[in-house]
């Protein structure tokens, strides 16, 4: 009996989740997260809840689901039907008054939603929050880098299942006034709101990278079992690298881009949407590369307010070289729509900066979809 405690903590130990693998390439490169500190193993949503929010550098590794789903609660009471009372179609709560103010002709329906799943899992600096094997689940509940954190790393852990019903039910990932976090073979699923959501202040530099983002829904705000609400860039000053991710049954807003934010958007696979993929509003500054879209019906939704360079072809593409240091790569099309035009005036921006390297389209469309994602490590 007196060797159980030793061989439990052998066998914790013993984990090879207990370093990141890896690094980050792109605008979050030099990315160090909890650095060496001794890995942590939570037990409890407590010791995960302390582990994320505490002032210490931390490596925390999750070897199970930890989920959150009625850990505070639950709110009934009246939100709305924008998109119609079929039970396919996703309803909102009436947060802040949104149904109200902008929804006052919508049906009023009863909602009860999950309270655990409205605000995300406090996250601050100098974390590596890792999954062991395919077994890091945080169901319930989101993670939420708090204002003015930094250097964060994410890796190999599923979010899954906050409020799929409701809009305003909650998101997986939310930055906001960050900088150097990279999120890397992180799966979400069935989500309320945003997969991934850089909000309205500044963050920095990001990297997201072999993510991907599963918009499978039973519930949906175009009520076809596509999620509409899947990233969402409109930081006010943002740099984000999206490389290698795969993007899934989604039918909108994967991803808009707005505020001022840079994205680099190279080799991610984006497959099978009944809607669009990216929208790009004012401020919004795109250059996608070596990306596969298939069975896409609309690349991009028009007018495009801000910039986009959609490397058109290879004479045009060795403009790159001279402010990403690599001539960009062509995106491939299956089955989709168009996505052309060749703004040069914003890669400027990405000179002296950490770019993440391209490989051609067809290397992204034989292994994003294997490599993407929780466990695929
Ligand atoms: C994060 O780690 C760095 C390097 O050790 C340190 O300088 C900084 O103060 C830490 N940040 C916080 C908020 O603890």
């Amino acid at each position: 009996m007196r060797l159980l405690p030793f061989l439990l903590l052998a066998a914790a130990t013993g984990t090879s989740a207990a370093s990141v693998s890896g690094a980050a390439e792109g605008f979050a490169k030099g990315v160090t997260g909890g650095g060496s500190a001794t890995a942590v193993y939570p037990s409890t949503t407590a010791e995960l809840v302390s582990y994320l929010g505490d002032s210490s550098a931390r490596v925390i590794v999750l070897t199970k689901t930890f989920d959150f789903t009625s850990s505070e609660g639950t709110t009934t009471g009246t939100g709305c039907a924008p998109w119609g009372t079929a039970s396919a179609c996703q309803v909102a709560i009436n947060k802040d008054d949104w149904c109200t103010n902008y929804q006052p002709d919508a049906p009023s329906v009863s909602v009860s939603y999950d309270n655990a799943g409205v605000l995300g899992i406090t996250v601050t600096s100098n974390k590596s929050l890792l999954g062991d094997g395919s077994s890091g689940v945080i169901k319930g509940k989101g993670l939420r880098i708090v204002s003015g954190a930094s250097n964060i790393i994410i890796q190999n852990i599923a979010i899954t299942d906050i409020n799929p019903r409701y809009v305003w039910g909650g998101d997986a990932i939310t930055l906001n006034d960050a900088d150097l976090v990279w999120i890397d073979h992180v799966t979400t699923a069935r989500i309320g709101r945003q997969h991934l959501v850089l909000g309205t202040s500044a963050d920095n530099r990001v990297t997201v990278s072999n993510s991907y983002f599963n918009g499978v829904s039973s519930y949906s705000a175009t009520c076809d079992g596509y999620h509409y609400w899947g990233i969402y860039l409109t930081g006010s000053n943002d740099m984000v690298t999206l490389k290698g991710n795969y993007i899934y049954h989604m039918s909108g807003r994967s991803p808009k881009v707005a505020g001022n934010t840079l994205l680099h958007a190279v080799n991610n696979y984006w497959y099978d949407s009944s809607g669009h993929a990216f929208e790009i509003d004012a401020g919004g500054y795109v250059l996608a590369e070596g990306n596969v879209f298939q069975n896409i019906p609309t690349v991009v939704t028009s007018p495009i307010s801000g910039q986009l360079f959609t490397s058109p072809d290879a004479s045009t593409n060795s403009i790159c070289s001279t402010y990403l240091g690599h001539t960009c790569q062509v995106n491939g099309f299956g089955s989709s729509g168009t996505f052309s035009q060749a703004d040069t005036a914003f890669l400027a921006n990405f000179e002296g900066k950490n770019i993440a390297s391209a490989d051609t389209y067809s290397v992204a469309q034989s292994s994003v979809p294997g490599n993407a994602g929780q466990g695929n490590l």
